[in-house]
């Protein structure tokens, strides 16, 4: 039996296939349940107790090369397959593409964290507004021209519904509903009946802000938008504000930075003056306290609203507004790195 089992051996040793057909063939001459090898397990039955030591160990050596031997064999063509255009488990995943914020997002966020960082809250209001919200309680004579139809998006036949064209509506939402102290800014998209151009688009997005306390001062105004300007822009921006004229602020101002890009020396982003306009701001003009049940000659306060597109024109250096709703992704993508 010992001869047998060892010539088996030998024979096994020598075992070789061409295809995966043949070792499955091998495999089931040697190692099925009919095969030789479990047959010799039948056999054993017979054998002398003095040698069932010997023969049973070296029938399990034998039925552990056969594995092993066969084995092999398979493997070897199954690589092969690998290689001949099955998939290659080892190649590089396919690429996916990661999207990137819209520039519109970083800048607001931005703005959101700085303010964020000197105790502003941020609140929304709707974009579908009456009348009152937008002009009536901010002051806007009746006949202001900002009321035109040539402005304001109004989309029924009822000319108290209207786009907001401004988020300085949301200032009087939250003064109507909350009581001083307010300390808020209020991101959000506007609606203009305007001509589409590089320069003007008719939905844009602004960010308001509003602080309305006790005691609230033009210095308090100059001091918040100057801390504003150097973290957005730069520590080295200084700030520089203009007299203006808005119906719900009393005095009312335009800020402007030094150019972003020639520092104050003049070029053609600030068309040689060394300044640009960035935001419309003021204390908030006592009538407009009043019609939200605010105490005037108890509280002060300031506001100021931004263009989120200007701001983000300037700091990116982007020439033509319209870039912003094409949504072209060469133009998106250069943003990824941003967050
Ligand atoms: N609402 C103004 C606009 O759309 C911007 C503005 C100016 C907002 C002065 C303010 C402000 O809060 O105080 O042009």
């Amino acid at each position: 039996m010992l001869d047998k089992i060892n010539k088996l051996l030998e024979e096994i040793k020598g075992l070789s296939a061409s295809s995966a057909e043949e070792a499955e063939q091998l495999r089931i001459k040697y190692l099925s349940k009919k095969g030789i090898i479990p047959q010799l397990f039948q056999e054993f039955k017979d054998v002398p107790n003095d040698q069932k030591k010997s023969v049973g160990q070296a029938i399990n050596q034998l039925k552990a090369a056969a594995q092993e031997t066969i084995n092999n064999l398979k493997e070897q063509f199954e690589e092969s397959q690998l290689t001949s255009g099955a998939t290659d488990l080892t190649l590089p995943g396919t690429f996916m593409p990661v999207g990137s914020r819209h520039p519109l997002s970083i800048i607001r966020k931005q703005i959101v964290d700085i303010f964020g960082r000197i105790g502003f809250t941020v609140a929304e209001g709707p974009e579908i507004e009456d009348d009152w919200h937008v002009f009536e309680a901010l002051n806007f004579p009746p006949e202001h021209p900002a009321r035109d139809m040539q402005d304001t998006f109004f989309i029924t036949q009822d000319p108290d519904i209207l786009l907001r064209t401004h988020t300085s509506s949301v200032q009087i939402r939250v003064m109507e509903q909350q009581k001083p102290p307010v300390r808020a800014i209020f991101p959000g998209r506007v609606f203009r009946n305007e001509a589409i151009s590089a320069r003007a688009h008719c939905i844009f997005h602004q960010v308001e802000g509003l602080y309305i306390d006790e005691d609230v001062s033009f210095a308090d105004l100059r001091q918040t938008l100057l801390y504003f300007a150097k973290e957005m822009f730069g520590q080295e921006t200084r700030i520089r504000l203009r007299p203006s004229y808005f119906p719900f602020t009393e005095p009312s101002a335009e800020m402007d930075i030094s150019c972003t890009l020639c520092g104050g020396e003049g070029c053609n982003i600030c068309k040689h003056t060394g300044w640009v306009e960035i935001l419309g701001c003021g204390m908030v003009d006592p009538a407009v306290l009043s019609n939200c049940e605010i105490d005037p000659d108890k509280y002060t306060g300031f506001a100021f609203g931004m263009g989120i597109e200007r701001i983000a024109m300037l700091k990116y250096q982007i020439n033509d507004i319209r870039l912003f709703f094409e949504n072209d992704v060469r133009f998106l993508e250069q943003f990824r790195a941003e967050s």
